[in-house]
């Protein structure tokens, strides 16, 4: 690996201090929710190539695939998974042929300045980026701290390979070019009562271990696989110390409950439930 094509998220440690986290916050709801439906991978033919290229890929982007491609991990790029206001994810492929995720966040002003909104006049930043790029560059990095952070304490969550500026490289989550279906469209899982019991441990978890809330946890970011669930979009997770950290620890909760009681399941008390979470904090 050469200079230029090491992981660029070191290069934020300074701005972004991930064990305390800062005020990414109030415009989570904007990024969350806009999912699109594509259940099945598109190949992506010469107009449909072109309709991307232009939504994500400016220059740079191109470049930094380019280099990314070049020099590795990547072998090819296949197509689209999902186009989103932010970011559009891509199945790709590594040097060994094996799938992978890319989640390629568009440089674009609207969504930095909303992301600069949350790093102005936070105390914890000690650097604020000035520009556009680097802004979306930190909050990617952002998301692949804190995949790593809940990968390494062996959570299910899609292993971050490597982050390039504004390019997430991680673990695809399906089984060959069809990617894993979300579960809010999963009419009836096979056995809803374990699944709630592990998504509830995916919460209790990443509290307890990773020191993190989710923050955007619903059946939008719950990925459906071989049963199980994989817990994806986690950037704008927040610390446990986070001051809102309770809110959206509460409100994640609420969301997965509704889900299940849609179902028909019956789920523990939400208070109980919220205490025996944040019971270790310390
Ligand atoms: N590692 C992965 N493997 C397979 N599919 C993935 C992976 N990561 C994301 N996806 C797919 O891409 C979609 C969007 O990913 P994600 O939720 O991380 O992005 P987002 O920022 O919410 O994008 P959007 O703006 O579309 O909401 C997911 O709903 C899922 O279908
Ligand atoms: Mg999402």
């Amino acid at each position: 690996m050469d200079d230029n094509n090491k992981d660029t998220s070191e290069e934020y440690d300074e701005i972004l201090d991930i064990e305390t986290d800062k005020e990414f916050d109030t415009k989570i709801d904007e990024i969350q929710r806009r999912q699109i439906d594509t259940k099945r991978i598109k190949k992506i033919d010469q107009s449909k190539k072109r309709a991307a290229i232009e939504s994500v890929f400016d220059e740079r982007t191109i470049f930094t695939l380019s280099k990314l491609l070049r020099n590795g991990p990547l072998e090819r790029v296949e197509g689209i998974i999902s186009a989103g206001k932010e970011a559009n994810i891509y199945l790709a492929y590594d040097l060994y042929g094996k799938e992978v995720a890319l989640k390629i966040y568009k440089i674009d002003s609207n969504t930095s300045k909303w992301m600069r909104n949350y790093i102005i006049g936070d105390p914890r930043f000690k650097k604020i980026p000035h520009n556009i790029s680097k802004v979306i560059f930190l909050w990617a990095s952002k998301e692949y701290k804190n995949l790593k952070r809940a990968y390494k304490v062996g959570l299910k969550v899609p292993n971050p390979l490597r982050i390039k500026d504004n390019i997430l490289i991680m673990e695809y989550i399906g089984f060959g070019s069809i990617p894993a279906p979300l579960l809010k469209d999963i009419k009836s899982p096979k056995e809803p009562i374990s699944l709630m019991n592990e998504i509830l441990t995916f919460i209790k978890d990443l509290y307890q271990k990773a020191k993190l809330v989710h923050g955007d946890l619903s059946e939008f970011n719950i990925l459906y696989h071989n049963q199980k669930p994989v817990i994806i979009d986690i950037s704008q997770a927040v610390s446990i110390h986070h001051p809102k950290a309770e809110v959206y620890l509460v409100r994640d909760i609420k969301n997965i409950f509704k889900y299940f009681e849609k179902l028909g399941i019956e789920t523990p008390d939400p208070k109980d439930f919220y205490y025996e979470v944040i019971k270790t904090d310390n």
